[in-house]
Formats: structure tokens, C-alpha cells, sequence
């Protein structure tokens, strides 16, 4: 472990003498990051040595995690001041039109998807060999959660939250009583937002969407939208809030999140990312969720026992 984090070491240095200045970190990796400075600090007596030879560049990408989930904040400069990095592009042409045909909702789905996957623009900012990631769910979910972007999973699988945070969400569905099939799940973006490449090298990680990706992709949002006709919306995170309800619209996700906002007609829960659980695991950070999970469970008219109002009460 101490080879990998000193293999880490130089590569960071490597990009920072390139003059990259920030490095996006899947939500997963921090928490193994985290994890694997704490146990080598545990194993040497100390996190000190270790700071002093890896000259704080990975302590400092590890505590510079909120403990409170607050994703990266959306930073449009962030990939082009990446010095010697050739950003990804962020000049889309208009956003797609789509027309959906009559029928069926699964027949309309299926010509959604059918657009989405033969979309230039999708095709040609997804990775080669991976996927374009639709919603996937209940075609008559009452609930419709809403995330950020595929990541390192979903691009592979094709479908949105099969990753750790994924495995998460699922959890907390069924502890709503209902089970993963019973909703619809999608995304803000259709594609893994690509990382910058250095020195002809894609680096390793997530990046929050820029606005025009958000922008161009929420199109195929609105029509999955019209095509389950949820009941209402749950927006898991800043980044979704953002594509929904506007940038600048709030300061902080702790300011929206436990209220009903509304888009696309319909009610709009907004709560955190479940990648926050994954970094704080604390029974007050769930109870959090789950407050407001309780209260789309309520609009949703579903069934809440005590014991389900009781989860996560011991903080
Ligand atoms: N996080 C998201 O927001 N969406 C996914 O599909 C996976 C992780």
C-alpha cells in the first residue's frame, strides 16, 4: 500500500509540474484514499512520515473532502485551467429535439433510447468500447430519483447507478419498502463527463459535468420524464439540483435539500448524493436522507411504519 501511495505521489507531482492544479477524485476513491492513509498512519506510528515524503499532496486531496457531501462545486474554468491538459470539449451544438412517437410507454422508451444511442454528440463524448447510459426502472414508477453522470460502472454496464453509490441507492429503496425495479433512475448526463488528457494521458477519475453537457443532455431527462409520468422527482446531490432546478439558483445544497421545488410539472424532492453515506457513515448523515426520503414516501402516499420513522434516530 505504501508503494501505491508513493506511485500516486509522483503522479500527482507529475501532473502538477504539468500544471495541472486540480485533480477530480471518484467519490469510491476517496474513500479508499482516506482508508489507506489512515491504516498506513495506523501501521508507521503516523501520517507525519508520510507527509513529509509525499510532500502532503495526498493528505491534502484526502482532507480536502467536506464532511458533509457538497460534490465539487461546478467550476466551467476548472478543466481548462488545467495548464498543459487538452480540456475535454465544452462547445456542444443545440441541444437535441425529441419527438416522441405515439404509443406505448415502452414503445416511446424504446425510441428515446434509440435516439440517445445513435446521438452524435453522446457518441462521440462517450469512451471508446464504453456506453451511453439511459434511465433505467418501472415504466409506471411512482418515484423517479435523479443523479449526476454515469461513472466508471455504469459507462461499462450501460445503466446509471451500478457502482458503489449505486449499490447504495438500491439500499435505500428498500428500505422505503419498495425495491430498485419499482422506480425509475436516471441521470442529469447521458455520458461519463471525459477527464482531461496529460501528456496524451486520459487521467483516472470523475468530473462533475460541465453546464453545457447538462444542458445539452437534460432533453432526454424531460422525455424520460414524460414517458413514466412519475408522480415526482428526487434529485440526488448538488450536481442534479443544479441541472434541474438552474445553476446559481442556490448556494448550498443544505439550503434546498429536504423541500419540494418542482420541475418538468412535477414535484421535485432534492436530498443528497448517496455517495455522501458512502463518506459519512455516520448515523446522523443517514438520518438526513432518510428525513427526506420519509417525506417522498409520504407524498408518494407509501406506507411508513415507526419503525421505518425510527431508522438512524440513534445519532
Ligand atoms: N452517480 C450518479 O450520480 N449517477 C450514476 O449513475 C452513478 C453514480
Amino acid at each position: 500500500m505504501r508503494l501505491a501511495l508513493h506511485a500516486l505521489h509522483d503522479e500527482l507531482r507529475r501532473l502538477k509540474s504539468a500544471g495541472v492544479s486540480t485533480v477530480a477524485v471518484s467519490e469510491e476513491g476517496l474513500v479508499a484514499l482516506r482508508r489507506a492513509v489512515t491504516s498506513l498512519a495506523r501501521n508507521t506510528g503516523g501520517a507525519r512520515e508520510l507527509r513529509a515524503t509525499t510532500n502532503i499532496l495526498v493528505p491534502a486531496v484526502v482532507s480536502a473532502v467536506p464532511t458533509a457531501y457538497e460534490p465539487p462545486p461546478f467550476r466551467p474554468a476548472q478543466v481548462a485551467a488545467s495548464g498543459g491538459a487538452s480540456a475535454p470539449a465544452v462547445t456542444l451544438p443545440p441541444a437535441p429535439v425529441v419527438t416522441l412517437p405515439s404509443g406505448d410507454k415502452a414503445t416511446r422508451w424504446a425510441a428515446l433510447h434509440e435516439q440517445v444511442v445513435n446521438d452524435p454528440t453522446c457518441r462521440s463524448n462517450v469512451r471508446a468500447g464504453k456506453k451511453i447510459v439511459l434511465g433505467v426502472g418501472a415504466f409506471d414508477a411512482k418515484i423517479m430519483f435523479v443523479g449526476e453522470a454515469p461513472g466508471a460502472e455504469e459507462e461499462i454496464q450501460g445503466e446509471p447507478f451500478v457502482g458503489p453509490a449505486g449499490q447504495l441507492l438500491t439500499k435505500m429503496i428498500q428500505a422505503m419498502g419498495l425495491k430498485r425495479g419499482d422506480v425509475y433512475i436516471g441521470n442529469i448526463m447521458n455520458w461519463r463527463p471525459q477527464m482531461p488528457k496529460v501528456d496524451g494521458r486520459e487521467q483516472v477519475g470523475n468530473r462533475p459535468p460541465h453546464e453545457a453537457e447538462m444542458r445539452y443532455c437534460l432533453p432526454y431527462l424531460k422525455a424520460q420524464i414524460e414517458v413514466v409520468n412519475p408522480d415526482l422527482l428526487v434529485a440526488l446531490g448538488t450536481t442534479a439540483a443544479q441541472g434541474l432546478l438552474g445553476f446559481g439558483s442556490f448556494a448550498a445544497l443544505g439550503d434546498i435539500r429536504g423541500k419540494w421545488h418542482a420541475f418538468a410539472g412535477k414535484p421535485l424532492m432534492v436530498t443528497y448524493h448517496p455517495s455522501y453515506i458512502l463518506r459519512n457513515q455516520s448515523n446522523r448523515s443517514k438520518r438526513m436522507i432518510w428525513e427526506d426520503l420519509i417525506k417522498v414516501m409520504e407524498r408518494a402516499a407509501l406506507p411508513v411504519s415507526e419503525k421505518q420513522r425510527g431508522f438512524f434516530l440513534d445519532r
